[in-house]
């Protein structure tokens, strides 16, 4: 194939579903595959039934939601997760104290690294894998500083109906022992041992019933039951293929911008593109089940 692709039309072609209009706030679309803006609603108030719903309802449809100008305080960030389920604690980054489901992001000039830089769906290691994050950045360099979130839904419709078979029924290793080492910076001890699981290839999404590709390079070792060189072909291919940026859209974060992703079908990679400023915030996360 030409680096300019082949002859038949795009790679994937999304097919837009027509949704009911929202209520109690407005909703616009970053692309027709990925991401949209929420207006109409302050995240510091207690929202309405109808409202949750229906911010339940855009995540659904557009996998990670973003919501700018938001002054929540940490109260407010924790209790804006629990609308959506009890609330995570990270086996290893470090937390605000006395808030343990409180995790801190920051990164500046003396930073040995930045979270999240590498593209992943958020603590696939844990036998129940967070179903969604909601971070707060609250200090962002003018310029720089995007996260970028890609649409497992779209990554797995894009395969060819004979990879899609192929994939069937394959179950694939997600090791957290990455995470050994990782903060000591920030004065973080390791633990004796780190979360472990196996997981399906391709899950099945409890909400949507849509299947989203759910490997990602930050966590997942190994495909089981096939041999180490084809597991480790057959991954490379499928990360290489989740990557495509027909699949994504990047947000440009503003001070008190807010986005909520759904780890269940998203995976996102931070960019650390502005050194040696600084980006500050805190994530809550929300528990999930096991993926089928
Ligand atoms: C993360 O992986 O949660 C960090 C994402 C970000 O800082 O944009």
């Amino acid at each position: 194939m030409s680096l300019f692709g082949g002859n038949n039309g795009p790679r994937y072609k999304h097919a837009a579903e027509t949704t009911a209009s929202y209520e109690t706030i407005t909703v616009e679309k970053l692309t027709p595959v990925i991401g949209a803006e929420i207006g109409g609603v302050d995240l510091s108030r207690p929202l309405g039934n109808r409202a949750v719903e229906e911010i339940h309802r855009a995540l659904a449809e557009h996998l990670v939601i973003f919501f700018r100008d938001q002054q929540m305080t940490a109260d407010q960030h924790l209790a804006f997760g629990r609308l959506f389920g009890d609330l995570h604690i990270h086996p290893a980054a470090p937390s605000v104290p006395g808030r343990p489901e409180l995790m801190i992001i920051h990164t500046d000039k003396d930073s040995p690294r930045a979270n999240g830089e590498g593209w992943h769906s958020d603590v696939s290691c844990d036998a129940e894998p967070p179903m969604g994050s909601i971070l707060h950045i609250k200090t962002c360099p003018s310029e720089g500083g995007d996260t970028l979130f890609a649409s497992m839904y779209a990554a797995y419709e894009a395969l060819s109906e004979r990879m899609q078979r192929y994939l069937e029924g394959l179950t694939a290793v997600h090791d957290g022992e990455g995470y050994r080492g990782l903060y000591a910076n920030l004065g973080v001890k390791d633990k004796a041992s780190y979360p472990r699981a196996e997981h399906p290839v391709v899950r099945t999404h409890p909400v949507t019933g849509r299947k989203a590709l759910y490997v990602n390079r930050g966590f997942t070792r190994r495909i089981v039951g096939i041999p180490a060189d084809e597991s480790d072909g057959i991954l490379r291919y499928l990360y290489d293929h989740a990557e495509n940026p027909l699949f994504q859209c990047r947000f440009r974060w503003r001070p008190n911008s807010v986005a909520f992703w759904d780890n269940r079908c998203v995976q996102h990679r931070a960019m650390w593109d502005y050194w040696p400023q600084t980006r500050s915030g805190y994530r809550v996360t929300v528990k999930g089940d096991r993926p089928v």
